[in-house]
């Protein structure tokens, strides 16, 4: 079996003035979850859209288990559960209407939908609420009896198109969690998330992509550490002036490691940005004995996405989501 799901190739798509997508290309492995990650107005959906064969491409083509999108709609409509980003529910409809709905579109018979049924209720914070009509849900109820009537089946592609937006901080991480179990038993599962710790926490691998272009691809991790921006932050106590001379003699000390890339004092903090963690902590701490410098605290961190999407697109994640308002 083809270990690739998703081809997508050189897709583009205007409307209007507005190129949605210029020219994206990415593949998803089968078994993973493959996060596009963007801010509003960056293409998500639009991609989400022509790979569920509700918008057609103007260029490049898209495929899902090597069936095109344009000449085999039906065979990739059949391989591909969808939750929109929009909510799909109907006001007049119970919960319970809704679930019996779905599990009568999806074939699902009598024990494994029960199960199912009660499974996800459970999970999304809904038990009890079966009887009542959905007008009379919150926002983020809504939400999640969409989830719910989205995870009723279990095709091979499950594209969840912003599935924690509304949602609260434990809700959300329990569906993290249940899309974890999915991807565990065999499902992929391809989601769009404006998120950056959505991305960083569940999905494999991750696109970032920004007004209609992918600026990068790879997993959480090595988008981080291609960055080869980690820091280790050496502090010093305040209570001596020799305390200061001793971090400054260390600064010019690290300044001539291999694997400093910058360093930048601030009192009684000095910042070290490194290429890796591992290695160039070890060598520092040796500097810092040999010049004795009395260390009050010492951390390390690793960028973060939002650093990559920075260092990628030449601007922040916020202002992209201002760009496009
Ligand atoms: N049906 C449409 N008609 C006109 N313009 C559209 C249409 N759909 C999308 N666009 C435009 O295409 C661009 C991409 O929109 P898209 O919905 O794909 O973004 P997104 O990444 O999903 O954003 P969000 O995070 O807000 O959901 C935007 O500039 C949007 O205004
Ligand atoms: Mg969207």
């Amino acid at each position: 079996m083809d270990p690739v799901i998703v081809r997508v190739v050189s897709l583009k798509k205007s409307y209007g003035p507005v190129r949605a997508l210029d020219g994206i290309s990415f593949e998803v492995g089968r078994g993973r979850i493959f996060g596009l990650l963007g801010p509003n107005g960056a293409g998500k959906t639009t991609a989400v859209r022509i790979l569920t064969t509700l918008t057609r491409p103007d260029d490049g083509t898209a495929e899902i288990a090597g069936a095109d999108v344009l000449a085999n709609p039906a065979k990739v409509r059949s391989l591909i559960g969808y939750v929109p980003q929009e909510l799909t529910v109907d006001p007049y409809l119970t919960a319970a209407e809704h679930l019996r709905y779905y599990a009568d579109l999806y074939h699902l018979a009598g024990a494994a939908w029960e199960t199912r049924t009660r499974e996800l209720l459970a999970l999304l914070g809904l038990a009890g609420q079966e009887g009542r009509r959905v007008r009379h849900f919150s926002g983020g109820m809504k939400k999640k009896l969409d989830l719910a009537c989205g995870f009723l089946h279990r095709p091979p592609l499950m594209v969840l198109d912003e599935p924690s937006l509304g949602l609260d901080v434990q809700v959300r991480h329990d569906v993290w969690r249940y899309i974890e179990q999915l991807r565990d038993q065999g499902t992929t599962v391809f989601l769009c998330t404006n998120y950056m710790d959505e991305a960083e926490r569940l999905c494999d691998e991750v696109a970032i992509i920004d007004r209609g272009r992918i600026a990068a691809l790879g997993t959480p991790a090595a988008l981080r550490s291609n960055l080869k921006r980690d820091v280790i932050s050496v502090e010093v106590s305040a209570s001596h002036d020799h305390h200061a001379e001793k971090l400054a003699a260390l600064e010019r000390a690290v300044a001539g490691l291999d694997l400093v890339r910058e360093t930048m004092k601030d009192g009684t903090q000095l910042k070290i940005y490194v290429e890796q963690n591992e290695l160039a902590l070890p060598q520092i701490l040796s500097s810092a004995a040999a010049l004795s410098v009395p260390i009050h605290a010492i951390s390390y961190s690793r960028p973060g996405l939002d650093e990559v999407f920075l260092h990628y697109t030449g601007h922040s994640f916020a202002e992209g989501n201002e760009h496009h308002g």
